[in-house]
């Protein structure tokens, strides 16, 4: 018995770079004289934000933040504990959420309303993949990469406990 590896690829490397060029247009034109802050959620992110970032010709802070993940399970606790913290204040800054995927919304709803209890000037979010139909709680996705079915993807930066998230496309992870 092997841990489930990488299936059928839902999101093509040249189809996540094309995205990330048409997002990156349209995020430096909305905040092209606001010098936003980047906050990218560790770990997933780090693909997403090293890619999005390149293709933001503005001035801009990136900084990351680390919230509680699902260890080597595949459903969401609810729980969400921030394990690592932002260097940067943000008070008075224009924030945008970068993040790998949105699942309920729990995650991410959690890291917006701590992050706007700092007094930035705005909070908005950037999510690559958005999985249809199964949010628990309203939370907006200003800058949507793709929307995918309900299935569990690994790679660019997203990983089944611990591993794949090196893949440069994003696959269904196959059932054992
Ligand atoms: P919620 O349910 O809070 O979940 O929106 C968001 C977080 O759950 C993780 N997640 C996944 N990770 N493949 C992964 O590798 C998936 O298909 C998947 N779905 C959810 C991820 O950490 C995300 O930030």
């Amino acid at each position: 018995m092997g841990a489930p590896r990488p299936g059928r690829v839902l999101v093509a490397e040249g189809e996540l770079t094309a995205r990330v060029a048409e997002l990156g247009r349209a995020i430096a034109r909305d905040y092209a004289r606001e010098n936003p802050v980047l906050v990218g959620v560790l770990q997933g992110a780090v693909p997403f934000v090293a890619d999005l970032m390149r293709a933001l010709p503005i001035d801009l802070t990136v900084d990351f933040i680390r919230a509680s993940s699902y260890g080597a399970g595949t459903s969401s606790s609810g729980t969400v504990r921030l394990v690592a913290d932002l260097a940067v204040d943000i008070a008075d800054r224009h924030v945008l959420i970068v993040d790998d995927i949105v699942d309920t919304g729990l995650t991410l709803g959690a890291l917006k309303r701590m992050l706007e209890a700092r007094r930035p000037r705005s909070v908005r979010t950037c999510v690559l993949l958005d999985k249809a139909g199964r949010r628990e709680t309203d939370v907006t996705i200003d800058y949507l990469g793709f929307t995918i079915p309900n299935v569990f993807v690994v790679g660019y930066g997203l990983d089944y406990d611990g591993l794949y998230r090196n893949l440069p496309y994003v696959a269904a992870l196959d059932a054992i």
